[in-house]
């Protein structure tokens, strides 16, 4: 058992990976990049064929648009398959159950996957934001896996102290607290108390 926990302030000044998979909530993925983007944050993507088919589905392309830097899914040739590339952190948002099981075991047979692979070796950020309901024990038992493994596991569960009063107030909610866990300064939602 691993149960890394970086310190504040250990992240690199390499560019955020986003990686976005076939789990409904492509807009938690757009929005993302679209406030990294604003924040001259770089950013760069890999996306999952069922995470391009739900992007679709879901009438979320402009996240294809934003100009981001984007590594094939078959890629394995590509910087993030290695320990030698620079970036800051991974978040895997939206993450299916499938690509949370295969992470968990280490399976490494894409590049989304062999990406999150390498930041869990390097003991790097490594954030998944699960969408699925209810879970089931191998849901769960995967969580634990990789929570033990260091990896943060931010579910993808709206807030509602803010009182949202639109839907992108409620993503922004599950947004903030990625962004609070990549060390991003934002004004998505008040802090709590103010
Ligand atoms: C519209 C749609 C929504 C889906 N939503 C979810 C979901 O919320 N969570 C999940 O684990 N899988 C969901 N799936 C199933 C995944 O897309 C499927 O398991 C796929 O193989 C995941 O592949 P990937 O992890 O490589 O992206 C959804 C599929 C479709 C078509």
């Amino acid at each position: 058992m691993n149960n890394i926990s970086l310190k504040a302030g250990a992240l690199s000044q390499g560019p955020i990976l986003i990686g976005v998979t076939g789990a409904t909530g492509a807009i938690y993925a757009r929005r993302l990049a679209q406030v990294l983007l604003e924040k001259q944050i770089a950013t760069e993507l890999i996306i999952s064929e069922a995470g391009r088919q739900v992007i679709i589905y879901e009438n979320e392309t402009e996240i294809l648009k934003l100009g981001l830097r984007e590594h094939k899914i078959s890629n394995l040739f590509a910087p993030p398959a290695s320990g030698s590339a620079n970036f800051r952190a991974m978040v895997i948002v939206p993450c299916s159950m499938g690509t949370l099981a295969k992470v968990a075991h280490g399976t490494a047979d894409n590049l989304l996957i062999r990406a999150a692979d390498v930041f869990l070796k390097e003991n790097r950020r490594l954030i998944l934001v699960p969408r699925e309901t209810p879970y089931n024990g191998i849901h769960l038992q995967n969580m634990l896996k990789l929570s033990h493994e260091g990896a943060l596991i931010i579910p993808a569960s709206p807030g509602f102290y803010h009182h949202p009063t639109s839907i992108l107030s409620l993503v922004d909610s599950v947004v903030a607290k990625i962004l609070d866990h990549l060390e991003v300064e934002h004004n998505l939602i008040p802090p709590w108390g103010e």
